[in-house]
Parts: C-alpha cells; sequence; structure tokens
C-alpha cells in the first residue's frame, strides 16, 4: 500500500510493488513521482527525511536535508539596518543544497531491491508523455502565481499566461530530461554533471550562490532512529537535523505520567496536551541544530527521567507561561508518504521545497524548482520564522550545516513488534504535534486510522504562547474554559497534512489527508 498526497505517485509505487519490489523501491519510486505529479511538494530541488523498518527487524534513518551554501553567512537575510528580509524565502538565496537526489538513491541502494532506473520509470513516463490535471493541481498553480510568475518556470506552468486547466494534459519535457539523465548515470548527473550545471548556471543568472563545489560536497546522512515507548508500544522517529523525534518522544514521555490521558476534545486533555507540547517545543526551539555543528542533548531530551520531572511541574489547573530561553545557547508546503509492502516492510517519508513551489526558482533547462529551505534557519535568533518560530543560535546560519526540520516520518510498532502505524505529516511545526494527535488518536482513544485522521487537530510551539485549533474543533465551552484556565487559543484553518498507513485484521489501512488530496492505493 502507498498512500501520498498524489494519486498518481502512489500508483507509480504500487507499480514497482507490482513488479516485485519492496517498500523502499516504492518509496523512492513515489518521491521522484510526486517530483512531476505535486510539484508544490515533490520535489528533486529539495530534501527530506526517510525513515525505514524492515520485516528483519533493521531500522534506519537517511536524513537528506539541504545544507546551507559554502557562501552563506549568518546575517546574510539581514538589511543594513539589522531587520530580517524575506531573501530567505523567495528568491535565489533561500535555495539550499539540494539533498533528495543523493538521499533518495542511498536509500535504494542499501534497502532497495531495483536500479534507480527501473524505480524512476513511472516519473519519467509522467514527465514525458503527461499526466491529466485535476482541480487541485490547476488550483494549486493559480494560487502560485505571484511566486512563480516571477521565475522561469512560468513558462512551464502557465501555458498561455494560466495554470493547465483540469482535464488538460500536462507535460514536463525539461524535467524528463533531467531524470532520465539521472537515472542513465545515477546521482553523478545532479551532483558532478549536467543536471547540476544547469542548477549552478541558474544560480549564476539569477544571484544565488550555490557552486559546483558545493554540489559535490553534498553527502546524506545515515542516522540511527529515535527509538523510545509509548504505553507498550514502540516509537521509531527522526533524530535531528530533524527536530521531530525528540520533540515528540519528549512530549510522549511526559503525556505517559498522566493515566489514562483525559477523554479526546475535552479541556483537561487540551490543557494537558498544550502544556506537554510547551515544554518540548521549549528545547526544541532553544537547543537543537545540525549535530555536526552543535551539540545536540539528545539522551536528556529523550529520557523518562527528564520527562518525569518537567511532569511534575505541570498545574492541572492552570495554564503555565511558555519561559523566555536563551536564544544564545522553524502559505506552505511539504509532504509526506506512507509505504507498506507485503513482507511487512514499512518506509515514511516527508519531503519538502518548504514553502509551496519554494523559492519559486525554477532551472532553466533542468525543469525543476529550488527550495527556500534556508528559512528554517533562525535567520536572526530571537526573530521568529515563517512558522513563527522563535529559535536560537544552536540553529544560526553556518556554510555547510543542516537547517533544523520540523519533519516527523513515524513508524509505530505494537506490543508484538509488529508495524502497526506509518505515518508523518506536513505543515512546518504542526507536523510534530498533527503527526503526535493521530497516533495518540489510535493508542490512547482507540480510534479507528480514517477517525483518528478527521478528528480535530490543535497546536502549540511555545512561541507564539497560543493554541491554534482547529475552527470548530473545539466546543465554545472547551475554549471558554481553557481561557479561563490562562490559555489564548486561536481558531485555524485546518492543520496539518497527514498520511497514514494502520495495520488493521487481515491486512492494512491507508488514509490520505481528509483536509487535502492524494491518493490511498493497496492492492
Ligand atoms: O523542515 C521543515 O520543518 C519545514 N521546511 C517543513 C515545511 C512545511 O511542512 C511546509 N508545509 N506545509
Amino acid at each position: 500500500m502507498v498512500v501520498s498526497n498524489s494519486r498518481l505517485a502512489s500508483e507509480a509505487g504500487i507499480e514497482i510493488l507490482k513488479a516485485g519490489g519492496n517498500a523502499v523501491d516504492a518509496a523512492v519510486a513515489t518521491g521522484f513521482a510526486m517530483a512531476v505529479t505535486y510539484p508544490s511538494a515533490g520535489n528533486i530541488g529539495g530534501g527530506g527525511f526517510m525513515n525505514i523498518r524492515m520485516a528483519d527487524g533493521r531500522s534506519a534513518a537517511i536524513d537528506y536535508r539541504e545544507v546551507a551554501p559554502l557562501a552563506a553567512t549568518r546575517d546574510m537575510y539581514l538589511d543594513a539596518s539589522g531587520k530580517l528580509t524575506n531573501k530567505s524565502v523567495v528568491g535565489p538565496l533561500a535555495v539550499g543544497v539540494p539533498g533528495a537526489v543523493a538521499g533518495m538513491n542511498e536509500a535504494l541502494s542499501k534497502y532497495g531491491s531495483m536500479t534507480l532506473a527501473q524505480v524512476m520509470a513511472p516519473a519519467i513516463r509522467l514527465a514525458e508523455q503527461g499526466f491529466v490535471a485535476d482541480s487541485a493541481f490547476s488550483r494549486g498553480l493559480t494560487g502560485a502565481r505571484n511566486l512563480l510568475g516571477q521565475f522561469e518556470g512560468k513558462t512551464v506552468f502557465y501555458p498561455g499566461g494560466e495554470a493547465p486547466k483540469p482535464g488538460s494534459t500536462f507535460k514536463q519535457p525539461d524535467l524528463a530530461r533531467s531524470l532520465k539523465l539521472i537515472a542513465a548515470q545515477g546521482v553523478k548527473a545532479f551532483y558532478d554533471g549536467e543536471v547540476g550545471d544547469s542548477l549552478v548556471a541558474e544560480m549564476k543568472r539569477s544571484g544565488g550562490i550555490i557552486t559546483k563545489d558545493d554540489l559535490r560536497r553534498y553527502k546524506p546522512e545515515w542516522r540511527t532512529p529515535i527509538k523510545s515507548t509509548y504505553r507498550g508500544y514502540t516509537l521509531f522517529t527522526m533524530p535531528p537535523a530533524s527536530s521531530g523525534g525528540i520533540t515528540m518522544t519528549e512530549t510522549l514521555n511526559i503525556l505517559e505520567h498522566f493515566a489514562p490521558l483525559p477523554p479526546f476534545g475535552s479541556v483537561q486533555y487540551t490543557h494537558l496536551l498544550t502544556e506537554a507540547y510547551r515544554r518540548s517545543f521549549t528545547d526544541r526551539n532553544e537547543k537543537l541544530g545540525d549535530p555536526a555543528f552543535v551539540t545536540v542533548p539528545l539522551e536528556q531530551l529523550t529520557s523518562k527521567d527528564y520527562a518525569k520531572t518537567l511532569a511534575q511541574q505541570v498545574n492541572r489547573a492552570k495554564a503555565s507561561k511558555t519561559p523566555t530561553f536563551n536564544i544564545n545557547g522553524d502559505g506552505t508546503n511539504t509532504t509526506h508518504y506512507s509505504v507498506v509492502d507485503a513482507k511487512g516492510n514499512a518506509v515514511a517519508t516527508t519531503t519538502t521545497l518548504n514553502n509551496s513551489y519554494g523559492s519559486g526558482v525554477w532551472v532553466r533547462g533542468g525543469g525543476f524548482l529550488l527550495n527556500d529551505e534556508m528559512d528554517d534557519f533562525a535567520a536572526k535568533p530571537g526573530a521568529p520564522n515563517m512558522f513563527g518560530l522563535v529559535q536560537g543560535e544552536a540553529n544560526a546560519i553556518k556554510p555547510g550545516k543542516r537547517m533544523l526540520s520540523a519533519m516527523a516520518p513515524t513508524i509505530v510498532l505494537d506490543a508484538q513488534g509488529q508495524v502497526l502505524l506509518v505515518t508523518g505529516a506536513a505543515g512546518g511545526p504542526t507536523i510534530i504535534t498533527a503527526t503526535m494527535e493521530v497516533i495518540l488518536n489510535v493508542i490512547e482513544h482507540h480510534m479507528s486510522l480514517a477517525d483518528a485522521m478527521v478528528a480535530p487537530r490543535f497546536h502549540h510551539q511555545a512561541l507564539p504562547d497560543t493554541i491554534r485549533y482547529e475552527r470548530n474543533g473545539l466546543t465554545g465551552v472547551v475554549v471558554d474554559s481553557l481561557t479561563k484556565m490562562g490559555h489564548t487559543l486561536q481558531a485555524s484553518t485546518g492543520i496539518a497534512n497527514v498520511n497514514s498507513i494502520m495495520r488493521v485484521k487481515g491486512g492494512w489501512h491507508g488514509v490520505f489527508e481528509p483536509r487535502s488530496v492524494g491518493g490511498a492505493v493497496g492492492y
């Protein structure tokens, strides 16, 4: 089964499974297909994280996050008066060195069973022969006209000045060429070959700073997944350079001290989760960064003892305040897809260009969009980024450094050690809370996966000190009571974009995000 935000990409994964590939082969096929059919977040010009659990008990995580270019500087996004500019979000300076091609290839070579050319075949076909645009695809591009219209991708995305109409066939010949080069020559085509040359040429034309040297030096990193437990379940989550795993583990370790958790949707449930989120996000925002550059207190933050002291600080009747932390001491889109195969191998992958359609910069000749991942750094420690995250020095810009992520591809095992859930999300910092809430809905509130995915979500990230909740997701009485306890609440539109698979009697149940688009395809 494959669940992603693009039905065509899910079908690409299924094609590979049916041809005898395993979950990793299918995940990589889905990833490349997303780069064609879901250009707002699917990519070869961005990066991501993949969490793998093989049926034989091996667990692995690969970090193919972008890195800051060698010519990046700490204050590159500040103007002469020290104010933040929008250059970390739009245009060539926003681009981190892409990791997607290297990461997917590395995962394939170690855990897959097929060649790059085999798993890339569906993506190449979709780019070359085109696919039929649906209304979501068309609407997404129409909404991105201000951004994409500034760069050369406008010639492809707005043929005749308009986004492709629903029902029309959309082809990407330049992208097809790049994909074929990668399929034929391997990652070298991207990092030290023709595709990379187009990228560097685009940088030179538009005033970006990524060089051939940056591309040649890029390496994905194998990481040890964070293994934690929650009431008899085992979780495998993503370690730094993502904050996803530590923040989820710390939150769940705090919540374990409150058994059973209060009912879903209640004042007490919302209060307890908020108080746990507040504490884990405070640690995240202050202490986490690329482990190659800063010392990350992973063991402490994920320890049960530490969570106990935090749980003891929670007042059941009153909101606490987010402490000010030592800053010296993350219209948006990402996409998550979940894959399982018949043998029980499981893969959870999250990938992104950061904002929808990334920096807007499109590589002429290469046919693909580049990320604006540089905004995930604390461009000015102490000042909020695009997601309102206030982060510290640990996540300041340095050449070659990975910007801290919230991506949280997660695999949950049941008490028998079998894969129960494969999940993860898009949505900046809400990735962490939404993924965790879907997991809690299943294992604490005993919801079906369909209910767990539809259930209203809320979010708190330490600062701003506000509970963001889906409009009508909390009743008026609950909102009132929480306000009286000292919380500040803000109603919002749909929170996060989750794609999940769950083991059910006799097979698997896949559910794509009910608030968005996608496809859950199995056989
Ligand atoms: O790595 C991160 O945490 C962000 N770049 C993710 C961005 C995101 O999820 C935007 N999506 N909806």
